[in-house]
């Protein structure tokens, strides 16, 4: 009985390797989404943070907000660089240029200019009512509690070029 042993894999070893096998599986397929949750974000950050992107020339901005959009290539770990549409209100503002985000603060949605004939020069946003001052400032009262976000902006040989969101410098913060 023991040469029988010696000879090759006993049934109660293959029962373990067998378990180990599935078991090492099942985790793998939890934990990989795991991973990716944590992981992505950083990722993302990472490759949107890689240089400006020409969004129009320098010429063409008034004090009127205009929406500019643009192309961004983001790294992805699962989906390689991919490009991303954005857009931003870009004018000048007190002599300067600026580019604002048109993501409201509150849930999201798409803010416009001058869409709201009540307040004509306010961003309005449709979903409840949000509105923001021209320097991206959020009107007390409505649902908003932070100003729109800001681009990184650089003017290069003439052209307007936009980086990273961060928070509005320039409404003061709210
Ligand atoms: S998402 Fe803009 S006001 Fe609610």
């Amino acid at each position: 009985m023991s040469e029988k042993k010696d000879q090759g894999v006993s049934r109660r070893q293959f029962l373990n390797y067998c378990l180990t096998g599935v078991g090492g599986f099942l985790a793998a397929g939890m934990v990989a989404p795991m991973l990716r949750f944590a992981i992505d974000p950083a990722l993302k950050k990472a490759g949107s943070a890689g240089g400006m992107v020409p969004v129009a020339s320098e010429s063409d901005i008034t004090e009127e907000p205009k929406s500019y959009s643009f192309k961004v290539k983001v790294k992805d770990v699962w989906t390689g660089e991919q490009e991303t549409s954005q857009t931003a209100w870009v004018y000048k503002y007190q002599g300067q240029i600026i580019a604002l985000s048109p993501i409201c603060k509150h849930l999201g949605c798409t803010v416009s200019w001058g869409t709201n004939k009540q307040f004509p020069n306010q961003y309005h946003c449709p979903c409840h009512g949000g509105r923001y001052e021209k320097n991206g400032k959020n009107v007390p009262g409505t649902p908003p509690m932070k100003p729109l976000d800001q681009y990184q902006l650089a003017v290069k040989d003439g052209k307007v070029l936009l980086g990273k969101v961060e928070p509005n410098k320039i409404a003061g913060g709210a």
